[in-house]
Formats: C-alpha cells, sequence, structure tokens
C-alpha cells in the first residue's frame, strides 16, 4: 500500500465510530472508481466487512475501440496502477484490513469469495463497458448494468449474475418500489438510472441508505443530462422518501461529435448542481484521453475549469436578466441573493473526496499501432466515403522511399517519445511550426500521438501526384461513379442549374432564417446545415424531394448514426454480430435511412425509367446523370440509394462548415458588409438581375472573404497528404501579414494590385476553387475534391442571400471573433455559437 494512502485509510479510522462515511478511490485518472459504502453494524458483524464494495465502469488497461481503430480508439493516457480484478482485491483488502486494525470489524472476510461485492457499468461503449477489463473479475461477482449493456454483458456467458437496472420513471410513488435491482444487493442500497434526451446523457444513481429515513445518493454522469429531462426532474422533485444528493460525479469538459454535443460539460453540471444542491461535485470522467482515429476529425474536447463555468454562467445570468428567461438555474433573473447562494454551495467544487479519497501516480505507457493494421482495419470496413481514408493512404505510399532514421526528428530536446507525443496531443501547433521554420523544404518527422508523422514540403507534392497514390475504398465502383458525376456532371452543369439554386437559395435562406424582425439569436451552425442540405438536395435529388424532413434528417443524421454503428458493432465479435445487430441503435436508424431513401427513389427511379424509355424530357438533377451512368458502371438503380446518401455525407457538413466560419468572420469584420452589399448589388446590376454562375465568378471580394476564411482558419495542420497546410497558409514569406484577417487578400493579388511573393503566373490560382501547394483547403492532386466548384457557387449564393437580406452582429458586444474548436490536428467552427441576424430593412 502507498504511504500515501496508508496515512490517509488509518486517519479515515482514527475518526471512525459507527457512523462511518463512504470511502471513493480513483481508480485510473478519473474513469473508473472504487466505491465502498458503509454496511450497517449488525452486517459488519455477519459479515466481517466493513462495507459493501463496488467498482464502477472498470477500465484498466488496453484501448477502447469504437468498432474500429480507425474510426474511433480511445486510450488512457496514463497507464492505470490498479490493472484488473485482482489489483482492485488487493486494495480492498488494504481497505478491509485497516478497518479491522482500527477495530471497526472483528471477524475475517471469507478467504475464499472475492472482496469485491459488485460491478457497476452504466452504459455498453467501451470506455465504460470494457469487455478486457471485466473479464480479470471473478466470474461470481454480481454486475448491476444499465439494460443495453446487461444484454451485451450477458451474452458474453462470463458473469453468473447479471442484473439489469430500472431507469426511474416519472410518477414512480417510492423509488424503492421497482428501482431496488436484486437480492445480490443488500436492502440499504439502490441503483438506478436517469434516463436524458439521448442514450450518452444519463446519470447512475447509487443510493445508500445509512438509516431507515436517510437516503443519500450518488450521482454519476460521465457526458452529463439535460435538466430538463422527466428522469431527472422526477428525483429532484418527487422522490418518495426523500434522497438527498451526497455528490456529483460529473465531468467539466464540452464534448462534441459530428457538431452534436456529447458533454453538457461545467455549465451542464452547474445547472444540474443548482437543484440537486449535493453535498460534493467530485470531478470525473474529465481527464485527458487520447483519441486517435476519424474521432480526431468529427469530435472535439474542450477542458473547462469551474472559473470558466461561473463566467458562462454570469453571462446567460445577465442575458437572462434582459430577456426574463430562464436558462435553467432554477431562477429567472439573477440577483446578488442568487449569486450568494451559489457561491455558498460551491465550497466543495472538485473535491475529491467524501470522506478520504485515494489518488496514485501513474506510470505512463506507450500506445504505437501499426500503420499497416490501420490500412487493412480501413479495407475491412464496409465504407465508400473515400476522403476520410486518404490521410493513411498519403502517408502509406510515400514512407517506404524513406529511411525513418535519416528524416529529421522535430522535438528531439524534449526527452522521450513519450514527452514529444503529449507535447503533440496538448500542442500539435508548436511542434509543425518548430519543423516547419527549422525544414522549411525538407521532409521532417513529428512523434504523434499513435505513431511518428511524416510532413513533406511542397516541393514533393508533385512527386506525390505522380506516385502510386490510388484511392482507398471498399467499393472502388461506387467511389468511382461518384467522382465521375460530380467531377463531369454536376461541374459542368453549373452554369445551367446555376438559376435553379439561386432560386432554392432564395427561398430556403429566409424560411430557415426566419422572419428576424429584430435582433435574433441565432446557432448558425445548426441552421445552415437545413439550408446546405436543402439546396444541395435540389441538385442531388430535385426539388421535390430535398424538401422531405424524412431527406433532410437522414442527409443530415446519416454521417453520425453511420461512424457511430460502425464502432459499436465492432465490440461484436464476428460471429456474434447476427445477435449484436439488435443492440446497436444507430444500425436501425441506419437501416431506416436507406429503407427511406430506397423507398422513395424506387418509384421515382421506376417513373424516370419510363420516361427514358418514352423518350420524354428528362429532369436536370444528380439523381437522373446517375441513371444514365449505371450501365457504364455496372451499378444497379438499387444501389442509387446509397450512392446519393454518400454524396450528402461527403458534401453537407463540410460546406456548412465553411458557411460558418465566413459568417464567423464576417460577424467580427462588420466593415466588410457594407463593401460586400456593394459589389453584390453592383454585379446583379451588370448581369439583369440574374444571380448566374457568371455573376457569382464575378464578386470577387466575396471569393477573396471566402478563400481568406479558409487560410486563417484551416480546418487541419497537416492537409490531408500531411503537408504543414496550416502552416503554409500563415506563412509570411507565402502570404504577407498573415495574422491578419484580410477580406481584400485574394480580390487584390487576382486583379494584380497587391505584390504577388507566390508569382503565380495565372493570378486566378488566388480563387476560392483554386488548388495549389500553398493552399490545400480542398486536398491537392488527383483527389482534390471535386466538389468545390458546386460548394463554391453554393456557398456564394447563401452568403448573397443572407448579406441582402440580413445585417449581422455579434451578441453581447463580443469584438473577437469565435475560437474555432481544435483537436488534434483539426480544427473547425465551433457550431454551438450564436449570431444576431435581423432582416434589412433598406
Ligand atoms: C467547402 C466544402 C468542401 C470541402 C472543404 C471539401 C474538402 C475535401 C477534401 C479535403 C477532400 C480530400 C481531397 C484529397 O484527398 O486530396 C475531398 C474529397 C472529396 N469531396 Fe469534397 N469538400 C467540400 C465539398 C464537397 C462537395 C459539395 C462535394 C460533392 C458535391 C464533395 C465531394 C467530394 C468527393 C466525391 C471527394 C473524393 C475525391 C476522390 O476520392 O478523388 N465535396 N473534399
Amino acid at each position: 500500500m502507498s504511504v500515501e494512502r496508508s496515512i490517509l485509510l488509518k486517519k479515515h479510522f482514527s475518526k471512525a465510530d459507527n457512523t462511518l462515511r463512504p470511502i471513493l478511490t480513483a481508480l485510473n485518472d478519473d474513469h473508473s472508481l472504487l466505491i465502498s459504502f458503509p454496511r450497517p453494524l449488525v452486517e459488519r458483524n455477519s459479515s466481517g466487512k466493513a462495507y459493501f464494495h463496488i467498482v464502477s465502469d472498470p477500465w484498466m488497461f488496453g484501448s477502447a475501440v469504437m468498432l474500429a481503430s480507425w474510426i474511433a480508439t480511445i486510450d488512457l493516457p496514463n497507464a492505470a496502477q490498479f490493472k484488473n480484478g485482482g489489483d482492485i482485491e488487493d486494495l480492498i483488502r488494504q481497505i478491509e484490513d485497516t478497518a479491522k486494525a482500527s477495530g471497526v470489524t472483528s471477524r475475517s472476510d471469507k478467504a475464499d469469495s472475492p472482496l469485491l461485492d459488485a460491478i457497476s457499468v452504466s452504459f455498453y461503449y467501451p470506455d465504460h463497458m470494457h469487455e478486457p477489463t471485466l473479464r480479470t473479475f471473478d466470474a461470481s461477482i454480481p454486475v448491476f448494468a444499465a439494460k443495453e449493456a446487461a444484454a451485451i454483458i450477458q451474452s458474453w456467458d462470463y458473469f453468473t449474475t447479471v442484473v439489469s437496472t430500472q431507469d426511474l420513471v416519472q410518477g414512480t410513488a417510492d423509488w424503492r418500489n421497482g428501482t431496488h435491482s436484486s437480492p445480490s444487493l443488500p436492502g440499504w442500497l439502490s441503483i438506478f438510472r436517469l434516463v436524458g434526451h439521448h442514450e450518452v446523457n444519463y446519470a447512475t444513481a447509487i443510493v445508500w441508505s445509512s438509516a431507515p429515513d436517510t437516503h443519500e445518493a450518488l450521482l454519476l454522469s460521465p457526458h452529463g443530462i439535460d435538466i430538463d429531462q422527466a428522469s431527472i426532474q422526477t428525483y429532484i422533485h418527487d422522490m418518495k422518501p426523500r434522497i438527498t444528493t451526497l455528490g456529483m460525479l460529473f465531468p467539466l469538459h464540452d464534448t462534441f461529435a459530428f457538431g452534436w454535443r456529447t458533454t453538457f460539460g461545467v455549465v451542464g453540471g452547474l445547472k444540474v448542481e443548482s437543484h440537486v444542491k449535493p453535498k460534493y461535485w467530485v470531478r470525473t470522467a474529465d481527464g485527458e484521453l487520447v483519441y486517435q482515429g476519424l474521432i480526431r476529425w468529427f469530435g472535439n474536447v474542450i477542458y473547462r475549469t469551474i472559473e470558466s463555468g461561473l463566467e458562462e454562467v454570469k453571462k446567460l445570468e445577465l442575458a437572462a436578466r434582459d430577456t426574463n428567461e430562464n436558462f435553467g438555474f432554477g431562477f429567472k433573473l439573477s440577483t446578488q441573493r442568487h449569486e450568494i447562494q451559489f457561491r455558498k454551495r460551491r465550497h466543495s467544487f472538485e473535491a475529491v473526496e467524501f470522506s478520504g479519497s485515494i489518488r496514485e501516480r501513474f506510470e505512463t505507457e506507450r500506445f504505437n499501432p501499426k500503420m499497416s493494421q490501420l490500412l487493412s482495419l480501413v479495407a475491412n470496413q464496409g465504407l465508400t466515403l473515400v476522403s476520410v481514408a486518404f490521410l493513411l493512404v498519403g502517408l502509406a505510399v510515400l514512407l517506404p522511399s524513406y529511411a525513418t532514421d535519416e528524416v529529421p526528428l522535430v522535438g528531439k530536446e524534449l526527452g522521450n517519445a513519450e514527452k514529444r507525443r503529449k507535447v503533440f496531443i496538448s500542442r500539435p501547433q508548436d511542434l509543425y511550426t518548430k519543423g516547419y521554420r527549422s525544414f522549411r523544404n525538407k521532409i521532417f518527422r513529428i512523434t504523434g500521438a499513435d505513431a511518428d508523422r511524416f510532413i513533406l514540403p511542397r516541393g514533393l507534392l508533385n512527386e506525390l501526384n505522380e506516385s502510386r497514390y490510388t484511392g482507398l475504398a471498399n467499393n472502388q465502383a461506387h467511389t468511382d461513379f461518384l467522382v465521375d458525376l460530380v467531377r463531369n456532371d454536376l461541374t459542368h452543369s453549373l452554369y445551367r442549374i446555376n438559376s435553379r439554386l439561386s432560386l432554392q437559395a432564395s427561398i430556403t435562406v429566409p424560411e430557415e432564417l426566419g422572419p428576424c424582425e429584430d435582433w435574433t439569436s441565432t446557432i448558425v451552425y445548426q441552421k445552415l446545415l437545413r439550408i446546405v442540405a436543402i439546396i444541395s438536395g435540389n441538385v442531388f435529388l430535385g426539388p421535390e424531394l430535398c424538401k422531405s424532413e424524412e431527406w433532410l434528417t437522414s442527409a443530415i443524421t446519416y454521417t453520425v448514426d453511420l461512424f457511430t454503428a460502425i464502432g459499436k458493432l465492432k465490440q461484436w465479435k464476428s460471429w456474434t454480430r447476427p445477435i449484436g445487430q439488435y443492440f446497436i441503435p444507430e444500425l436501425k436508424s441506419l437501416r431506416e435511412h436507406r429503407h427511406k431513401a430506397r423507398a422513395w427513389l424506387a418509384p421515382v427511379i421506376a417513373r424516370r425509367r419510363l420516361m427514358m424509355k418514352e423518350g420524354k424530357e428528362l429532369p436536370d438533377d444528380m439523381l437522373q446523370w446517375m441513371m444514365s451512368k449505371t450501365a457504364e458502371y455496372d451499378i444497379g438503380d438499387e444501389e442509387l440509394s446509397l450512392i446519393q446518401l454518400n454524396l450528402s455525407l461527403a458534401a453537407i457538413n463540410t460546406t456548412t462548415r465553411t458557411v460558418t466560419s465566413v459568417l464567423y468572420d464576417i460577424a467580427v469584420h462588420s466593415e466588410i458588409v457594407a463593401e460586400l452589399r456593394q459589389e453584390i448589388k453592383m454585379v446583379l446590376a451588370a448581369h439583369d438581375g440574374v444571380l448566374s454562375a457568371h455573376a457569382l465568378f464575378e464578386m470577387k471580394l466575396l471569393d477573396s472573404v471566402m478563400k481568406e476564411s479558409q487560410r486563417a482558419n484551416p480546418e487541419f495542420l497537416g492537409s490531408i497528404i500531411e503537408s504543414p497546410h496550416a502552416n503554409i497558409v500563415q506563412d509570411p514569406h507565402l502570404y504577407s501579414n498573415p495574422e491578419i484577417f484580410d477580406a481584400h487578400r485574394f480580390m487584390n493579388l487576382r486583379n494584380g494590385t497587391a505584390t504577388d511573393p507566390l508569382n503565380y503566373k495565372n493570378k486566378e490560382q488566388y480563387q476560392f476553387v483554386a488548388v495549389t501547394k500553398e493552399f490545400m483547403a480542398f486536398g491537392y492532386g488527383k483527389h482534390a475534391c471535386p466538389g468545390r466548384f458546386f460548394a463554391a457557387n453554393e456557398i456564394k449564393l447563401i452568403l448573397v442571400h443572407i448579406l441582402l437580406g440580413y445585417d449581422i452582429m455579434m451578441p453581447d458586444h463580443i469584438t473577437q471573433r469565435y475560437a474555432n474548436l481544435n483537436m488534434g490536428i483539426v480544427s473547425m467552427p465551433d457550431p454551438t455559437k450564436k449570431i444576431l441576424f435581423k432582416r434589412e430593412k433598406t
């Protein structure tokens, strides 16, 4: 036993009398816990144990892989000191031995039965239900698990007793009836779940009844829970008999995946705190984790502090004062009295103990998956989204030609690989910038989160372009088909279809943004997702289907459901997947999306085939262009709905992020709005008021603003082919005063009024859609985004309608642009931020 823990335990028991309090032991950072509840006196004597020990969500070693390591692999940054069930038995023995030595118990425990009394599993994702760790526990220990997790654990056929815990239901007369889980739990302990609006947002309540009328709960919520949900409202207002909340075990950080908030963070926690008024808030499931795979592209973590949460609450309070709105804090207006109450209760924030918490220092361990493994995993997936796979391809193709240790390593002076890896995780930009400064024209190495990353100089990019760089996709025929359609049919049709796109934009932008008669606060990203999906849908599927709510839901959520489902399915061994599929709701949603898409499209396709046969005039949209090329690619009509969904996958989120980013820039550079409007009006006047593709081309300031926004906010530190993209677009030798957002930069470079450090012969290389070694927002080489021409037109149309129709302002007199969310090498506009819009009256 560590000296620190031994002292703590002795101190704990020296104070102890018959009123022992629970002990909380952090097993690995703050992810898995041992919770020890004091047994009633009589039970202490009969069992010889002072406590009932429950281990919660044990994940002690190895990776938590969501389906495939390249999709989402989560690792603990440090190796846990307690590595398995045996280590936890030793830990419990130390607690019980100290209790005995202090005279709290007298009889010895039964040597042949495990000391751990129960395992609690709150959720079925592998960072909570970690099968390799769980299998290190004695199989006779009862497992209490939320029902989805219980079903999976039962299917392992390992544990003798697996109890499915109940959900707290609104209107429950006495929570002890119906929520008390099983005879394997003593009558003075109950475990139940408070369900939230989404499966990740729940709380597990463990209620300890130390006396017939004293019920104290621990609320464990690794992702936070929405305070408006019926289950937690019942917990707050209707518990009979009354339960007081001893501790809230909630994280502070905010997490996002695919633009959705997955953790309510410190502000969400403060809302719960203001209602349940716990004695302690123990910061849990908040430690740094190492994310690898696609999740790094589509997910973000923002580490928060109590101070930043309180700051934000203050702002919400101020806003509430203006609008008389209730932000879920249980009061309408901020008064001094409320603030004082807030502060009083907050004395125990970040407390790590009830009566003696025990933390240990950890050794570090390096995780280093092989590139080849990642590649074979990619190849084994049933995915057709090609763009996501290229990070791996770009590296794998080039590495064989360079001997690793000949390539200079950035950050050698930091010491060992682990130290470099830590810097990469927390401040990757530092390493990229240092490497770029030292080896601008050479290939260099950076120690990444998983393995070394090789960063190529601009000069080598042409070589890459000529190399064996080929697309990697499971269904190459679908990919080739899609790329051909986007590159040729869609791009070549832009002049023709532009008026239709423009009409759709003129209807959709005001419909979705709403009347905004007065300044109206709007979460831009959410609105734009629908706007982009509808306008794109007009060309992808035609003007009728594009407005169907079902189509919109599928087009927008298909990406999220696809990656989540793949992650979950992979947790099941291949031969158990026929059963596993029934426990993965996203698979059902995916089937539904595909089924609906097929169901809508089948009659449309049949009708169109007939029209083709009869030689009638045919619709002018992507679906029709696809139908004309199916024979050439040997693709059946029934595959077209899936290809349409994949098209949405490539097109909608990317475009939405770009428009969001531009609006964030425009909102803080309001001086440019008048000039942009003037340009738009002048160009419109010169084109008889028609927003043709040519008119959009003439809006060179708008084009410049869009490109400058991409330059100032690069989405990847290294571009997809791992050239130091962010350093390049912010290099003062290539772009003068790169730290300044210069709306005119690219317009002036195009019209020759600014000095061109890159000395391009053709200044049109400074257009938004241009792909150069000095600007790789759309990739580079053979696989550069073929949809960029369509995207550029669509973005311009949306911006034109917003700029002509609305005044734009930042809320709360904010003058700084909203910070991007950075995670690893990826950066994106924060999808939760608001901008104020007001209908233009002139
Ligand atoms: C502003 C919006 C967009 C951005 C920033 C973007 C970015 C990218 C990037 C970085 C790549 C990978 C390039 C490479 O591997 O070198 C890519 C590929 C691709 N994009 Fe886009 N994209 C956008 C919009 C679109 C749209 C609207 C479509 C379809 C209409 C589309 C269709 C595709 C396809 C099919 C590929 C795969 C190309 C191939 O494998 O050869 N993208 N995109």
